[in-house]
């Protein structure tokens, strides 16, 4: 690591990973064109009621377009590096079978794009779009959706692994299943809970039958996956609080995690489970322990846990919230990094997502001043580089997102972008906190 040249410097490594993160559905649009098949986002946006302001993510940032534009916003930015999603259905329309040349070329021009404008990509395989042809043949809670997303690994690794040497197979398993399948937020929109379990199961099998496909078909490749993390802070001293808060840490991290170290499912969540779980096979376990190049970590804030719900007297959130209703705790992504790395001590560590949503507009000047994104990046970060100083190998460091786009459930008025878009015309802004991280890359330091 360099040397911090002053106290009030903060300088990160020379070859660490700035970046912006971004999802197929959540920018592309063209949600049907050049062959493209239908994904459980499809269906599920097109079903009334589903999103809160009854969008779809039909044209979203309309990036399947424009992305030459959106690649030379990043160079202007200065990012090293890109992490954004590959479409399922693009790729295999059916979700597995006829290949769609349309889809590998559109990602093919676009992994050239960046790489001629200096910027490595990050590639995640699923970020929760699934072919809406494999959900009606059961979806994530059947096994045989984890057999078809080996062979989507396959043609996509075969493809682009000449040229891409950092792959993530699943984005947030933790999500996607229990959001997905247990409380039907997100598509398909099933309220499961042995559903749920059994997703979550196979999108970890998924990963670990990827794995080894990626590093065959993309020699020297680094491959691993992206977690959601989320610590857990007790309401109060109380036992049965701190019982509380042991808990979610086993339901919404260890769940995830444990398997992924080899170590199985933590007991005293499967005790409380009480399912059967007979949707584990002999050797599985081991297939999900394939051993990992990285951990990708998505951290936004922590969460409150008390036996009696979520209030407290004795812990006080900070009393700041993002628009998503989210404390701002920055104290987290040290809890969450120092956490992951003295659990389980994966080789690297990556940021893949951290930022925060404002209800951002564009001023009489044509400009969008964004000083609380601003606040909410320099405060994480510098979480980033205290762990860095510790010798923990935290790499790089991607902030969600680079476009305002569309926020799932809640279409697009929720804003995370460093870029604002204007959802009308398509325009683009470079946010205040787009110009602040350009600085930051510049100069490798916070200041
Ligand atoms: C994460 C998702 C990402 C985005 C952010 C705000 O859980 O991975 O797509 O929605 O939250």
């Amino acid at each position: 690591m360099s040397q911090d040249t002053s106290p009030a410097v903060r300088s990160f490594p020379r070859d660490f990973a700035w970046g912006a993160a971004t999802a197929a559905y959540q920018i592309e649009g063209a949600w049907n064109e050049d062959g493209k098949g239908e994904s459980i986002w499809d269906r599920f946006s097109h079903t009334p009621g589903r999103i809160e302001t009854g969008e779809t993510g039909d044209v979203a940032c309309d990036h399947y377009h424009r992305w030459r534009e959106d690649v030379a916003l990043m160079q202007e930015l200065g990012l090293k590096a890109y992490r954004f999603s590959i479409s399922w259905p693009r790729i295999l329309p059916e979700g597995r079978g006829h290949v769609n040349r349309a889809g590998i070329d559109f990602y093919s021009r676009l992994v050239e794009g960046l790489l001629a404008a200096g910027i490595e990509p990050f590639v995640t395989l699923y970020h929760w779009d699934l072919p809406q042809r494999l959900q009606e043949a059961g979806g994530w809670p059947a096994r045989r959706t984890a057999d078809a997303f080996a062979d989507y690994a396959d043609v996509v690794s075969r493809s682009l692994g000449d040229r891409v040497q950092q792959w993530m197979s699943i984005n947030e398993p933790h999500i996607s299943a229990l959001i997905g399948y247990g409380e039907g937020r997100h598509a398909p929109g099933h309220r499961d809970q042995h559903e749920a379990l059994a997703a979550a199961h196979h999108l970890l099998l998924a990963h670990g039958l990827a794995v080894p496909i990626l590093r065959a078909n993309s020699p020297g490749a680094k491959a691993g996956i992206a977690i959601d993390h989320h610590p857990q802070t007790p309401a109060s001293s109380d036992p049965a609080d701190e019982a509380a808060a042991r808990f979610a840490d086993g339901v919404t991290n260890r769940w995830f995690l444990d398997p992924l170290a080899g170590r199985g499912y933590p007991d005293d969540i499967r005790g409380a489970y009480g399912d059967d779980m007979g949707f584990v096979r002999d050797g599985d376990l081991d297939q999900i322990a394939v051993p990992l190049d990285f951990i990708g970590i998505n951290y936004y804030a922590r969460n409150i846990a008390g036996a009696r719900g979520h209030s407290s007297s004795t812990v006080s959130p900070s009393g700041e919230y993002t628009e998503m209703g989210w404390e701002v705790y920055p104290e987290g992504m040290f809890d969450t990094l120092t956490q992951v790395h003295s659990m389980y001590g994966f080789p690297a560590l990556y940021i893949t997502e951290n930022g925060a949503a404002y209800a951002d507009a564009v001023g009489p000047d044509r400009q969008v001043h964004d000083p609380r994104r601003i606040s909410y990046l320099r405060r994480h970060i510098e979480q980033v580089h205290k762990v860095i100083s510790l010798g923990i190998p935290v790499r790089g460091y991607f902030a969600w997102s680079l476009l305002d786009n569309f926020e799932w459930s809640f279409g697009t008025s929720k804003r995370f972008g460093l870029v604002y878009v204007d959802f009308e015309t398509q325009e683009r802004i470079l946010k205040s906190s787009a110009r602040w991280y350009q600085g930051l890359i510049q100069g490798n330091a916070l200041v």
